[in-house]
Parts: C-alpha cells; sequence; structure tokens
C-alpha cells in the first residue's frame, strides 16, 4: 500500500523507516558532486589544505543550512514554494522556494544527460565495446579521448540513454515516495557504500598509492588562498543539495519524530565520506599509473582518466562494469530526488495526480534534456556568453540560483522567520532536547549570509 492520505487535497506522504529517510536524503546529496567535482577542486586548490577548509564549510555552514531546509520543509510538508506560502503567508518569501524550483529543474536537465553518459558506458563496458577498438590504437589516451567524444558528441546515442535514464526516474517517481524513492534508495545506498569500499581497497593496495594519498591528505597550509575557501563553499553546497528545492520537498515528507539535528548531521557526513573516499580512490590509482599530472576535470577523469586505468589492471572490464554502476547509482539518486522538487510543486499547487505531476514534469524535461544533449554534438554552435546551453544551464543554477536561493533562506531564517519556527522544529516541539539551537542560529544569521554572498559575488572579484 501506498502511504498516502489525502485530506482536502493536502498529500502526506512519508518515508516509512528512519533508515529508507536517510538513504533518500544521501542518496540526494551523493551524486555527480562527489565523484565527478570532489576529485577536480581538491587536486586544482591544493589537496589536503583543500580537504581541511572543505571539512569546515560543511559543517560550519552546510549542516546549518541544511537544517533551516529541513525546518521550513518539514513545518509545511509541501512543496518549496507552499513551505513558504505556510510559514510566511501573504509575503514574498515563496520566491525563495520557487528559485530552488528553477535551479533544480534547470539542473536536472543537463544531470540527467550526464547520468545518460554514465549508463552508456555501464552498457559498453558491460559488453566490452568501451575496450574493444582500443587495443589497436598506439595511444590509449588519444583512443579514449576518440571514444568519449564518439558517445557524448554524437547525435543519438546520449539521447538514447538520457531517454532511458528519464523513464526509470518516471517510473520510480510514479510508484511514489515510500515505494519508488524510499525502496530504491535502500537498494542503491548500500550498494554504492560496498561498491566504494572495494574500490578503495584496490586503490590503496596499488603499488605507488601513497603518493597520491600524501597529495589528498596532507595540508599544506600555504596553499589556503581566499579562491580555495570559496570554491569549498560552492563545492560543499552544491554536494549537499543545498538551495534546490530538495531538502525541503524530502524534509516534508519526514515524519514528526525524526530528529532533525541528528538527520542533518548524519547526512553531511555520508555525503563528506564519500567525498572522502573517492579522493582515496582516485588520487592513489592516478598517482600509481603515473598520472598524477593530468587534469582530474569530471568529464575527462571519468571518461578517460579511469577507463585508462582499468585499461591496465586485469580483470579491466569488471572494474570498469563496477565503477560505472557505482555512478550511475549515485547520479540516479539524485535525479529522482531533483525531478520530485517539481513533482511535488505540480502535485501540491495545482492539486494534480501523481501520475499527472509526473508526466508534466517529464515532458518538458525530455525536450530540455535533448537540446542539453546536442548542445554537445549538433547544436554546439548555439552559444551564449560563450557558454553552449548545457554549460549555460549549469552556471546559471549552480553559480547563481543555488547560492542565491541558500542566502535568502538564511537571511529569512535567521531574522524574518518565527521565532519559534528553529527551536520547535530541532526539538520537535519541545520533546527532545537539543543543544545546538543557538550556534545553529548564530551561524544562519550571521556566518553564513556572509559567506555565501561571498561566493555569489566571487566570479566578479576572480
Ligand atoms: N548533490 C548532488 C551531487 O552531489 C547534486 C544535486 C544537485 C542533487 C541538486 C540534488 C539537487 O551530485
Amino acid at each position: 500500500m501506498f502511504r498516502i492520505f489525502t485530506a482536502n487535497h493536502i498529500i502526506m506522504a512519508q518515508f516509512a523507516s528512519k533508515l529508507g529517510l536517510i538513504a533518500a536524503t544521501v542518496g540526494s546529496a551523493v551524486g555527480l558532486g562527489n565523484v565527478w567535482r570532489f576529485p577536480a577542486e581538491a587536486q586544482a586548490n591544493g589537496g589536503g589544505a583543500f580537504l581541511i577548509v572543505y571539512l569546515f564549510c560543511v559543517l560550519l555552514l552546510g549542516i546549518p543550512a541544511m537544517l533551516g531546509e529541513f525546518a521550513i520543509g518539514r513545518n509545511g510538508a509541501t512543496d518549496a514554494v507552499g513551505a513558504y506560502k505556510k510559514i510566511a503567508p501573504g509575503k514574498a518569501w515563496w520566491i525563495v522556494g520557487m528559485m530552488g524550483i528553477v535551479a533544480s529543474f534547470l539542473i536536472l536537465c543537463f544531470y540527467t544527460v550526464v547520468t545518460g553518459w554514465t549508463l552508456e558506458y555501464l552498457v559498453n563496458s558491460l559488453t566490452g565495446s568501451l575496450y574493444s577498438n582500443v587495443g589497436a590504437a598506439t595511444d590509449a589516451d588519444a583512443s579514449f579521448s576518440w571514444t568519449m567524444h564518439e558517445y557524448i558528441a554524437s547525435d543519438w546515442q546520449p539521447l538514447i540513454y538520457t531517454f532511458i535514464t528519464l523513464v526509470i526516474t518516471a517510473g520510480v517517481l510514479m510508484m511514489g515516495v515510500e515505494k519508488g524513492i524510499e525502496r530504491v534508495s535502500n537498494i542503491m545506498m548500500p550498494a554504492l557504500f560496498i561498491l566504494l569500499l572495494i574500490f578503495c581497497v584496490a586503490s590503496l593496495t596499488l603499488p605507488g598509492a601513497g603518493k597520491g594519498v600524501e597529495f589528498f591528505l596532507w595540508p599544506d597550509f600555504s596553499k589556503i588562498t581566499p579562491m580555495v575557501v570559496i570554491n569549498a563553499l560552492g563545492q560543499a553546497f552544491f554536494s549537499l543539495s543545498l538551495g534546490m528545492g530538495v531538502l525541503y520537498t524530502y524534509a516534508g515528507y519526514f515524519p514528526k519524530q525524526t530528529k532533525l539535528a541528528q538527520t542533518a548531521t548524519t547526512v553531511s557526513l555520508l555525503d563528506l565520506m564519500v567525498s572522502v573516499m573517492m579522493g582515496l580512490i582516485i588520487f592513489p590509482a592516478v598517482a600509481s599509473f603515473g598520472m598524477m599530472g593530468s587534469e582530474l576535470e569530471g568529464t575527462t577523469l571519468v571518461f578517460i582518466t579511469l577507463p585508462e586505468i582499468f585499461q591496465q589492471m586485469p580483470a579491466t572490464r569488471l572494474w570498469s562494469v563496477l565503477f560505472f554502476l557505482l555512478l550511475f547509482f549515485a547520479a540516479l539518486t539524485s535525479v529522482i530526488s531533483i525531478a520530485e522538487v517539481s513533482v511535488r510543486l505540480f502535485q501540491d499547487r495545482m492539486k494534480m495526480s501523481r501520475f499527472k505531476a509526473v508526466l508534466t514534469v517529464m515532458i518538458p524535461l525530455l525536450i530540455l534534456s535533448c537540446v542539453c544533449s546536442l548542445s554537445q554534438g549538433s547544436l554546439s554552435d548555439i552559444t551564449f556568453f560563450g557558454m553552449n546551453i548545457f554549460s549555460l544551464f549549469d552556471t546559471f543554477a549552480s553559480n547563481i540560483l543555488l547560492p542565491a536561493g541558500s542566502l535568502l533562506m538564511c537571511i529569512y531564517i535567521g531574522w524574518f522567520a518565527p521565532r519559534k519556527l528553529m527551536p520547535d522544529q530541532l526539538t520537535n516541539y519541545g520533546t527532545l532536547r537539543c543543544l545546538v539551537v543557538k550556534p545553529v542560529m548564530f551561524l544562519i544569521k550571521w556566518v553564513a549570509p556572509i559567506a555565501i554572498f561571498i561566493i555569489l559575488i566571487s566570479p566578479l572579484i576572480k
């Protein structure tokens, strides 16, 4: 049975278990941000030094901001716009929720495309075709670049895989919160952690792995610059799924006894752990294969450097399949969470059935995802401000809407929200002791807005 009760059109779906709730929220947080962005950011910003700054960003700003979204979300028990309308009726704060929804939709358009690429690589690793043409080439690097270009820049293949990703996402969403999102997360998240562990052991035992570990963990404090701090904070917000409406929406499915502080800490630390594990997989592997100097930018890392490494290892195809499976699980659970933001909006604002709401989201998404996919190929000549459509969506959503939405959320909670909101939500209306209410409020009121404002204007000072 779906755990959905409707009373006066209010949809009361909930996560059924504490573990499922954590799995779903971690599923949203853990994604391409951890696998794709984190190693590249760590490499570009000084390795160990970045890790330390990142840790502080997660603990001091990420967790309080997550708590702010949880509080508004659970109080509202509805979509991101409705949650603000409920707590601040008659005011314009709902626009903050709307910004999150727009950001999440734009992110979704290209995130599904990249998820499609991982699926394409997974299938081609399974069939072996990813590696079959490389044997003939003398220069493996050139060969994998060529393969990537073939897979990503061709028109049809990526479109087909993007379409499959959308169909899977729609299927899960139609099954509902408990039977769909929670159940899929309960399977994919433990599998992802097991795969990560296997890769960590394999990578750390490679000859010469120590150099990579040293780069990643040894902090050289002289490398910490204002830019490193800004990049770490941007990465933390993206990775924790902040500012995009996801956490308001998921918190709307938290039962009233869920301990918000404990949940935010667990989710953030698990997300951090995945990023650290990714570092412990990537850096030892690239060091061991003498590729420390190569650029670890997301696409190159995942679709060129790693296949090259797998090719030099015994059981190439097995490693390749396991890795792309890991990446696909990580990406898919994030896609599901981002799409849920809009589904919930249509369900609650337009009073649609879940089935209709999913279709209403999927149709424009399909069109825009296809445009994003083609912007890597046939439509690559269409550019705005020097960016193709894919990068335009990414930049506008991740660099502008995301920090702006988080900034306004902190300003709202810190300065305008009813004073009882945070204490009530953190203590479950006085039934729990929560020692962190005051420090969290201080961080949300003073520290987070200033820090996020600096991220927002950082492109102007870069
Ligand atoms: N946090 C996800 C990641 O690290 C990305 C994401 C963005 C998820 C927006 C939800 C909303 O990849």
